[in-house]
């Protein structure tokens, strides 16, 4: 089962998550992140960047981008991984990756995931979750087994994620995401949520039933899970309480 860590607020999650990434970056200084785009990640990368750590040898592939949107585009998320992780937490701009940043649509899946064989496997992945129950891209239907492919978007996903655009149908229609299989190749994966808006999708991911309809509910069947959730997200979680008392009662020596 998935280490649940309800936190009081969305600041303390991001302190919990840059936890995990600084103790594997000083055992492993040419670590490789998974990153995750949208709000929820924001506090983790604020707090890393507080704690000043050499992140110039850590590799990172984005888990998603935009299809269709003009290079350079302030809400792709090559550039929104430039502005938010790479430029304030002091990457190499070469060491990170984002899907089809290289070379052409048709082969970016399998260049993108051959790129990620190569730099050794993710060890640590940021993921939020979506309120369809995506985990990167992955909306429902997904295969648990899917690799780095083009998706199309729900119609839910694309008008949450207006707000980052001046209109709904500047938002575009398709993307290209690493697969679940892909994802469930990392050797640790940090799930984050806030808010009630997230509150069903996480204790279905969490709780279960293990469905492609809710893509994140695959996380069930990894084996090194951490969720980081506010009480607003962790209100509909079963087993709430357990985890709060799991948490508490923790050994000194348990790693996050
Ligand atoms: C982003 C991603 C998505 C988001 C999810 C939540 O790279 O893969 O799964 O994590 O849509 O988005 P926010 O954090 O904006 O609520």
């Amino acid at each position: 089962m998935a280490e649940v860590v309800i936190v009081g607020s969305v600041d303390a999650a991001g302190e919990v998550a840059a936890d995990a990434i600084e103790q594997l970056v000083l055992r492993k200084p040419r670590a490789v992140l998974g990153l995750a785009t949208g709000s929820t990640p924001l506090t983790t990368w604020r707090a890393l960047a507080a704690r000043n750590l050499d992140l110039s040898e850590v590799r990172g592939f984005a888990l998603d981008e935009y299809v269709g949107l003009p290079a350079g585009h302030p809400e792709s998320y090559r550039s929104v991984i430039t502005r938010e992780v790479v430029e304030p937490l002091g990457l190499t701009p070469s060491l990170v990756r984002v899907p089809a940043d290289d070379g052409p649509i048709e082969t970016a899946g399998v260049d993108y995931e051959a790129a990620i064989e190569e730099a050794g496997g993710i060890d640590l992945q940021i993921l939020g979750i979506g309120r369809t129950g995506h985990i990167g891209f992955n909306e429902p239907g997904s295969s648990f087994a899917s690799l780095t492919r083009m998706k199309t978007l729900t119609e839910q996903t694309r008008r949450d994620n207006a707000r980052f655009f001046d209109s709904p149908e500047q938002v575009p229609l398709h993307c290209i995401t690493q697969g679940l299989g892909t994802i469930m190749r990392a050797r640790h994966l940090v799930l984050l949520a806030f808010g009630e808006a997230k509150a069903s999708a996480l204790a279905g991911a969490v709780e279960g039933p293990l469905t492609a309809s809710l893509p994140g509910s695959v996380i069930q069947l990894h084996p090194q899970v951490t969720v980081i959730v506010d009480e607003a997200a962790a209100s509909e979680l079963v087993y709430a309480d357990y985890y709060r008392y799991a948490w508490k009662n923790r050994l000194a020596w348990e790693q996050i």
